[in-house]
């Protein structure tokens, strides 16, 4: 199974993106998570949105996004809702709509947060966000990396033991999912 992560922060030292990578060396046996980076993603423009106008990276977004079997989205809490990186992304991957790469696709959430509660409003703002695409995201009550400076060593490794756990057992249960409620068939190809 091929699932697909992005992380929602471009920081060098996000905990995010130090999150998703735990997650990718966490990730049952048979279960393998690439990362995608939105560096290099543009701010959406309907004018380019068209075939012979695509950036090219957002070609190469909607591809692998087409290509795997589910996402995993990595996100921190920015004024209580999505980073505008992230949303961008999404607006970009959404089209056309109710046809575009995300519709019927399995989504794993998981959020890291330098706050207690961090994550939780952004999570919820995500939600509503994806059900406009028809993808379908897993119904969980939520990873919440909260208070991530004591969870993460200066490498960003992911050293708290009961978090690893967490985390394994949300990935075994994405994988679940996914088999449950299938991929698409761009998925296949
Ligand atoms: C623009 C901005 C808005 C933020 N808003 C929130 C927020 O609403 N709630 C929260 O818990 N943390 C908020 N934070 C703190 C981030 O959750 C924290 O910096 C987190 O570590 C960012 O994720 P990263 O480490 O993956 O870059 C905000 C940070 C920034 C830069």
């Amino acid at each position: 199974m091929r699932v697909l992560g992005i992380a929602g922060s471009l920081r060098r030292a996000s905990y995010n993106r130090a999150l998703l990578d735990a997650a990718r060396q966490l990730a049952p046996e048979g279960v393998s998570i690439d990362r995608f980076d939105l560096d290099r993603i543009p701010l959406y423009n309907a004018d380019l949105d068209v075939d012979d106008q695509r950036p090219d990276e957002v070609g190469r977004l909607k591809a692998a996004v087409s290509a795997a079997d589910a996402l995993l989205i990595v996100t921190p809490e920015y004024n209580h809702s999505v980073p505008g990186v992230l949303q961008n992304a999404i607006d970009w991957v959404s089209r056309p709509g109710m046809k575009s790469p995300l519709a019927g696709k399995p989504i794993g959430i998981m959020c890291a947060s330098t706050s207690v509660i961090g994550g939780a409003r952004a999570q919820q703002q995500l939600k509503l966000v994806l059900l406009g695409t028809l993808s379908l995201v897993m119904p969980h009550a939520g990873v919440l990396v909260g208070q991530a400076p004591e969870k993460f060593d200066n490498a960003g490794t992911l050293t708290h033991e009961p978090t690893r756990q967490f985390v394994a057992a949300y990935l075994t249960a994405l994988e679940a999912w996914t088999r449950r409620v299938g991929t698409p068939a761009t998925a296949q190809s």
